[in-house]
């Protein structure tokens, strides 16, 4: 059944997957909304994910419209209300961080306060960044508040280092996709 997916995406090296994610999901009849961060916004364009989601891209609160015609909520409390899912892949390490405590400073971080649909974190970043002990306890604490994670792969990373921090292949992010939203 069709579900609505809101997508967040952030400044990872990994972020050009984000395509054929939401491609994918699109292509399986889900309805998907995108948002960026700022950091995002260097490696992978507004416009090729809007034109793949065929939806507009929420990526600067101070410039948002309402995401659908029949809105006039704010973009990013339209989006939070209307979500089955947000999932956000990759997620940084600093994502992670201004999600575990709370921030609202940017467009994803707003809708992700706002919504009471889960929270599906994919994280991507150099396995030294994700072993700290400062991103453990950043994931400890969101685990604790309900959010699931997928990944990371272990494997060779973009950073030239081997270890866990590699993205987690498109085809499993989108199958726990389906798992948690056929729960709902
Ligand atoms: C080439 C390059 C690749 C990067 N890849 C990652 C990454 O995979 N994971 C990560 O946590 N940070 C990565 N960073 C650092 C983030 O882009 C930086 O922390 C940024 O502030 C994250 O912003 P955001 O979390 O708001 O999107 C990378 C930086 C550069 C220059």
């Amino acid at each position: 059944m069709s579900k609505t997916i809101v997508i967040g995406v952030t400044g990872s090296i990994a972020a050009y997957k984000t395509a054929d994610i939401v491609s994918q999901l699109r292509q399986r009849g889900h309805e998907i909304f995108v948002v960026m961060t700022p950091g995002a916004k260097n490696f992978i364009t507004p416009l090729t994910l809007q034109t793949l989601s065929r939806h507009p891209v929420l990526h600067d609160l101070s410039q948002e419209g309402a995401p659908t015609e029949m809105s006039w909520h704010p973009g990013h409390i339209e989006l939070a209300d209307q979500a089955d899912l947000l999932l956000v892949a990759p997620a940084t390490a600093s994502a992670i961080a201004r999600l575990a405590h709370g921030f609202a400073d940017d467009a994803l971080g707003a809708v992700a306060l706002a919504t009471r649909a889960p929270l599906l974190i994919a994280p991507a970043m150099n396995g030294k960044m994700w072993d700290h002990p400062a991103t453990q306890e950043n994931v400890l604490r969101l685990r604790q508040r309900g959010v699931e994670f997928i990944g990371p792969a272990s494997g060779m990373l973009a950073c030239g280092y081997e270890g866990a921090g590699r993205l987690i292949e498109s085809s499993a992010i989108i199958d726990h996709v389906e798992k948690l939203l056929s729960e709902k």
